[in-house]
C-alpha cells in the first residue's frame, strides 16, 4: 500500500522572509485560505516572535484555518516559544515548531554553546512547549552539516522530551540526494524511538538540489516533506510544493507514496503566491512555469496532436489548468497551424492553406510568437479573395524629424515591376503619394486606422484604409509587425479592389453595347 506523506507548506514563514516576498496580514490569509483548499497538511502561518504584525498574521490564521495543523517556529528560548503559542493556541490543531542548530560551525560561531548544551537547551525547551502543546515539532537547524552521532542523540533525547516530529533540514541547500538518503536512513537505524515521531525534512536549494534531496529523503522514510510554492525561500529558495507533489503523482510506481494534496488547485495557488508576492515564475519552472505545458518544435506538436502521452508526462487539467498551449512560433509545422485554425473555426481548401501556411512561415522569422489574432488577421486576409493587378516588390523611405519623408516605392503589375518616388507629410503619405503615382487613378483617401492585433513589442500592425472614388467606398487591409508596410499593403488592397469593381463596371457596360 502507498505511504501516506504529509506536506508541510513554509511559503507563510521561510517563504515570506526571503528578499521581496513580504505580505501584508489580509494577503497572509488570502494564501492560507488557498492553501487549506489546496489540502497541505500543516501550513506554518510565520514566525510569530519577527513582529506584532507576524504575530497578527498567525493568530488570524490560526483562527481562520479549520482543515490544517497551523504551526509557527520559534527559536528554542521561552519568549518564542510563548509567542508562538499565543499565535496558533485558538488553531483547531495548533503546532508548535521549535528549532536549534547542530552543526559544529552553527554552535561554535552562532549560538556559542558547546554540544552538550545545546542538546540540554533543545530538550528543556520542547519540554516547555509541551506545556502549552501536544503537537510540537523540532528542527536541527543545519542537520545535514551536523555530526550524524549527535544528531541521533538529540533526536533521541527531544522525543523523549515529547517531540512528535523531528526536521531534518538542509538549511544551506549542501546535501546531494544520496547523502540525504543515507542521513535518514542514519535516523531510522540509529534513534532508537524513532517509531514515536514522524520523519519530517526541510531543503533549501543552493544547489538545485532542494526537490531531489526531499524526494530522496522519502525514499528512505521520512514522511513530511517541508516546502514552499513556487519554491520561494531563504536565498535560492525552499523545495518546490508543485514539484514534490506531482513527484509524487507522476511516478507513484517509483515511489509508492500519496500525498492529500488536490493538485487540481496547484496552478490557482501558484499564480496567487505570485501576484501577491511579486516573485515572477520563471516560464521553464517545472509544473507551474508558463512554458510548462507548451509545445513548440514541430516533431514534438505533431506528437502531441497524436497522442498526448508523446511528450506529455502529467495533464494539464491535473495541475488545474484549462489545456496545453501550442506556441505557434517559428519550429512549429503545418499540423499544428492546421490545427489551430480549426480550433478558431476556420476550414480552408488546400491551396488557401498553402498560402496561409507560407505567411505563418514569413511571419514567424519577425514574430518569435505567433497568437491566434495574428492567425486571424493572416487568414481573414488570405479568404478575402480579389485578383492582385498590383503587388508590393519593395519601398525604402528616408524620414525623419528635420527632413522631408521621401519614398520609392516599387510596385509589380503584370509581371513587370515600375518604380516611383515622392516626398509627404510623414513616411505614410510619401509611400502612399508614390503608389498614386504608379497606379494613375484619381481618388480619395477616406479614412485610415491602424490598431494592434496582438499585445508586446513585436505585435503585428494592421491597417485599414477606405479610398472613395465617384461615390464608392473601397476598404483595404494590411498587415505586418512594421507599420509602413502594413499601412503601403492596406492601401495597394483598397486600390486592388477599387480596379477590380471598375472593371466589372467596365465589363458590364461593354456586354450591354
Ligand atoms: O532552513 C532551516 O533550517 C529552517 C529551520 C528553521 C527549519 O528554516
Ligand atoms: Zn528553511
Amino acid at each position: 500500500m502507498a505511504t501516506q506523506i504529509k506536506i508541510f507548506d513554509t511559503t507563510l514563514r521561510d517563504g515570506e522572509q526571503s528578499p521581496g516576498c513580504s505580505m501584508n496580514l489580509q494577503e497572509k490569509l488570502e494564501v492560507a485560505k488557498q492553501l487549506e483548499r489546496l489540502r497541505v497538511d500543516v501550513i506554518e502561518a510565520g514566525f510569530a516572535i519577527a513582529s506584532p504584525g507576524d504575530l497578527a498574521a498567525v493568530k488570524a490564521i490560526a483562527e481562520s484555518v479549520h482543515d490544517c495543523v497551523v504551526a509557527s517556529l520559534a527559536r528554542a528560548i521561552p519568549k518564542d516559544i510563548d509567542h508562538a503559542w499565543e499565535g496558533v493556541k485558538a488553531a483547531k490543531s495548533p503546532r508548535i515548531h521549535t528549532f536549534i542548530a547542530t552543526s559544529d560551525i552553527h554552535m561554535q560561531y552562532k549560538l556559542r554553546k558547546s554540544p552538550e548544551q545545546v542538546l540540554e537547551q533543545a530538550v528543556a525547551m520542547v519540554k516547555y512547549a509541551k506545556q502549552y502543546c501536544s503537537d510540537i515539532e523540532f528542527s536541527a537547524e543545519d542537520a545535514t552539516r551536523s555530526n550524524p552521532e549527535f544528531l541521533y542523540r538529540m533526536f533521541e533525547a527531544v522525543i523523549n522530551a515529547g517531540a512528535t516530529v523531528v526536521n531534518v533540514p538542509d538549511t544551506v541547500g549542501y546535501s546531494t540526494p544520496l547523502e540525504m538518503f543515507d542521513l535518514i536512513t542514519g535516523i531510522r537505524n540509529h534513534v532508537p524511538n524513532i517509531d514515536k515521531a514522524e520523519i519530517a525534512v526541510h531543503c533549501h536549494d543552493d544547489l538545485g538540489l532542494a526537490v531531489a534531496n526531499t524526494l530522496a529523503a522519502l525514499r528512505a522514510g521520512a514522511t513530511q516533506l517541508e516546502c514552499t510554492i513556487n519554491g520561494i525561500g531563504e536565498r535560492a529558495g525552499n523545495a518546490a510544493l508543485e514539484e514534490l507533489v506531482m513527484g509524487l503523482m507522476t511516478r507513484k510506481d517509483y515511489y509508492n507514496a500519496t500525498s492529500g494534496v488536490d493538485t487540481t488547485q496547484i496552478y490557482r495557488t501558484s499564480k496567487l503566491v505570485s501576484s501577491l508576492t511579486g516573485s515572477q515564475v520563471q516560464p521553464n519552472k517545472a509544473v507551474v512555469g508558463a512554458n510548462a505545458f507548451a509545445h513548440e518544435s514541430g516533431i514534438h506538436q505533431h506528437g502531441i496532436l497524436a497522442n498526448k502521452n508523446t511528450y506529455e508526462i502529467m495533464t494539464p487539467a491535473s495541475i488545474g489548468l484549462a489545456q496545453n498551449k501550442m506556441v505557434l512560433g517559428k519550429h512549429s509545422g503545418r499540423h499544428a497551424f492546421e490545427d489551430r485554425l480549426i480550433s478558431l473555426g476556420y476550414s480552408l481548401t488546400k491551396e488557401k492553406l498553402d498560402e496561409a501556411f507560407e505567411q505563418f512561415k514569413i511571419l514567424t522569422d519577425k514574430k518569435k510568437v505567433v497568437a491566434n489574432g495574428d492567425i486571424e488577421a493572416l487568414v481573414q486576409q488570405k479568404t478575402a479573395d480579389i485578383p492582385i493587378t498590383y503587388s508590393l516588390a519593395r519601398y525604402v523611405i528616408n524620414s525623419g524629424n528635420a527632413i522631408t519623408a521621401t519614398a520609392a516605392v516599387s510596385l509589380i503589375s503584370n509581371e513587370v515591376s515600375k518604380e516611383e518616388v515622392a516626398t509627404g507629410d510623414g513616411s505614410i503619405d510619401a509611400a502612399f503619394k508614390a503608389i498614386d503615382k504608379l497606379v494613375g487613378i484619381d481618388f480619395e483617401l477616406e479614412d485610415f486606422a491602424l490598431h494592434s492585433v496582438t499585445e508586446g513589442k513585436d505585435a503585428q500592425g494592421e491597417v485599414m484604409v477606405k479610398i472613395a472614388k465617384d461615390g464608392q467606398v473601397y476598404t483595404g487591409r494590411g498587415l505586418s509587425t512594421d507599420v509602413i508596410e502594413a499601412s503601403v499593403k492596406a492601401y495597394i488592397n483598397a486600390i486592388n479592389k477599387m480596379i477590380d469593381e471598375l472593371k466589372l463596371v467596365k465589363e458590364v457596360t461593354s456586354s450591354g453595347q
